[in-house]
């Protein structure tokens, strides 16, 4: 018995709709969990592993059509078109509701509708938010159950009148009469693909597409777009950021949380094992972070996750051991490739593809006579974050962990320093609202060198007008005080030389840098004040037992006043994009640096 009245009339509501075989309710158990898997075995839509190797384990692969998020089909339905802001997709509200509305209608017919009460965040904590997502997919419930907290205590701790965020997904694959999937992933066209917010409902509909952020509603939909929205309204952050706890060799603990990019090795730098001797990293989430002020005044951040969802390619015992050691039980492999022995494989593996595999299209594939990968890029692993070996004890507690700075990256082969501490708050927010990548010849649709800007990496999940958020991040500093705030720091991993060779080794060589992090937050690291920050002299980073010349720690951590300048130029032409909406504290950093430079 459903005691929440507005609940089971949404659901009912739904049903009726949407014409389903069957409605259930999903308990989270691992029992339920085993039978979906079965179910979806016998349909051949999932292929147990090698139960010695990898026990638990299941692979699926998807349509090649549905393969990665599709921005261009994801809208934030805003009322007014000006509040989704220039970089946003908009629909009016009421228009895209009736063409959903269309599509949904006997959209479930031959399938049965699952109801899953999820918690983003752990079951009960103030900063926590409770989604119910209503799907056709057994495939989506069984990464929910890893990704999210999902069963009755939800129910519970929702009572009658609990506030829950709706979340309607559907494939958008009707079965006929009889019909079956016959081990054929479901999703629709991809003009028929909607990935659609309503900020002002707090409400999601999705369609049209089973894979990751598109279906697994919990994740990029809510906990950044729509939680954008809500943080806004209520005075917090929802963040594209990892979050990881680093101690020193006297047992001092302090937490950092650092947003970049899609493919600057987030999940490496949250699951990193530090190359210096003493130091220990932990990691709380490599995602999201929802951080609100605690009592003292500090940032306390929790994961809302539960589990990892990581790019398989590139992983790696070398790259990311921890995630290898995460990913050999209980996990859903979607996309990559398998071996004949039951194993998976994926480029970057680090080992040669051993004999014939099957590829993630489901056909045979051999090393140096195929010339597509064996695994799709987007191919993911799911897993729960408890069997990451170094996951914080602190991952799970309701009152989050408090974070002493935040750090912002992108892939820059030029001109941006390994790392720099902002002056201050808003310096900070200018910093953070500039990050990018540069673009590699692999994308065709903008010349090589160009860089692609992601204010706070969030450009693709912010639920609102990019320009209002970074006033939303000025604004937050006035609910504190300038002590408690974290300090903000700009990392660059990727800096090469001009004969094009990395000139920093990277994974567990940035340890170096978060010790110079956390000795900055602790009052004990050096730093020089430049135009751009205050920079670490060359010996203030920890080089010991690393081959690296003074020449290149030098070119690392330079101001390269030609560089920048033309930077400033690229800042101003990113700027003109937000219009009116650009705070004005921004305005003035960006002419306090020119300044600083020596530009009237
Ligand atoms: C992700 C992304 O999938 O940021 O996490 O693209
Ligand atoms: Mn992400």
């Amino acid at each position: 018995m459903i005691k929440h009245e507005k609940l089971q009339k949404w659901v009912d509501e739904v049903a009726a709709l949407t014409t389903p075989d069957a409605v259930y309710w999903c308990d989270g158990s691992q029992e339920e969990y085993d039978r979906l898997i079965k179910i979806m075995v016998k349909e051949g839509l999932a292929t147990p592993l090698n139960e010695k190797k990898l026990p638990g384990c299941y692979l699926f692969r998807s349509d090649p059509s549905d393969v990665a998020r599709v921005e261009n089909r994801t809208f934030i339905a805003s009322k007014i078109k000006e509040d989704a802001g220039p970089t946003n997709n908009w629909i009016d509200p009421d228009e895209l509701k009736e063409t959903m509305k269309g599509l949904y209608k006997g959209c479930m017919k031959g399938r049965t509708m699952y109801v899953i009460p999820f918690s983003m965040g752990p079951v009960g904590s103030p900063i926590s938010k409770i989604g119910i997502e209503i799907t056709d997919s057994p495939y989506v419930v069984v990464n929910m159950h890893i990704m999210t907290r999902v069963g009755k205590e939800v129910l519970e701790v929702l009572g009658e009148h609990g506030e829950f965020i709706p979340c309607l997904h559907s494939v958008g694959k009707p079965l006929a009469d009889g019909e079956s999937d016959n081990g054929k992933w479901p999703c629709a066209p991809l003009d028929q693909k909607y990935i659609s917010h309503f900020p002002e409902d707090r409400a999601i509909w999705s369609y049209g597409s089973g894979y990751g952020g598109n279906a697994l509603l919990g994740k990029k939909c809510l906990a950044l777009r729509i939680a954008s929205v809500m943080a806004r309204d209520e005075g917090w952050l929802a963040e594209h950021m990892l979050i990881l706890g680093i101690t020193n060799p006297e047992g001092k603990k302090k937490y950092i949380a650092g947003a970049f990019p899609s493919a600057c090795g987030k999940t490496n730098l949250a699951m990193l094992i530090p190359a210096i001797p003493g130091w220990k990293v932990e990691c709380v989430g490599d995602d999201i972070a929802w951080m609100k002020f605690g009592k003292d005044g500090r940032f306390y951040a929790i994961n809302p996750e539960a589990g990892f969802f990581g790019v398989a390619p590139g992983t790696s015992m070398q790259s990311n051991p921890n995630a290898m050691k995460s990913i050999n039980r209980n996990t859903i492999y979607t996309n990559v490739a398998l071996t004949e022995d039951g194993d998976v494989w994926w480029e970057g593996i680090g080992y040669d593809a051993p004999g014939k595999l099957i590829d993630w299209t489901g056909k045979e594939w051999e090393a140096g006579k195929s010339n597509s990968p064996a695994a799709h890029p987007n191919s993911r692993f799911t897993a729960p974050a408890r069997q990451c070996p170094s996951i914080d004890p602190d991952w799970e507690n309701p009152s989050g962990v408090p974070i002493s700075a935040f750090i912002f990256g992108g892939r820059r082969p030029h001109t941006i320093p390994l790392v720099y501490e902002a002056f201050n708050w808003n310096h900070g927010v200018f910093v953070a609202s500039t990050i990018g990548s540069e673009v590699t010849a692999a994308a065709l649709d903008v010349k090589a060198g160009t860089i692609r800007r992601d204010p706070m990496a969030m450009l693709p999940f912010c639920g609102y007008h990019m320009g209002d958020y970074f006033k939303h991040w000025i604004n937050i500093q006035n609910k504190t005080s300038a002590d408690k705030l974290p300090k903000i720091f700009c990392v660059n991993w990727f800096r090469k030389s001009d004969d094009e060779k990395w000139l920093w080794p990277g994974y567990g060589d940035n340890s170096r840098v978060l010790k110079w992090i956390f000795e900055r937050c602790d009052g004990t690291g050096e730093a020089v004040e430049t135009e751009i920050g205050y920079l670490p002299p060359v010996n203030a980073i920890d080089i010991r037992g690393l081959d690296i010349t003074l020449d290149t720690m030098r070119e690392l951590l330079s101001v390269d006043r030609e560089g920048w300048l033309k930077e400033l130029e690229l800042v101003k032409e990113h700027y003109a994009t937000f219009g009116s909406h650009l705070p004005g504290e921004l305005v003035e950093e960006l002419a306090a640096i020119e300044k600083r430079f020596g530009k009237k």
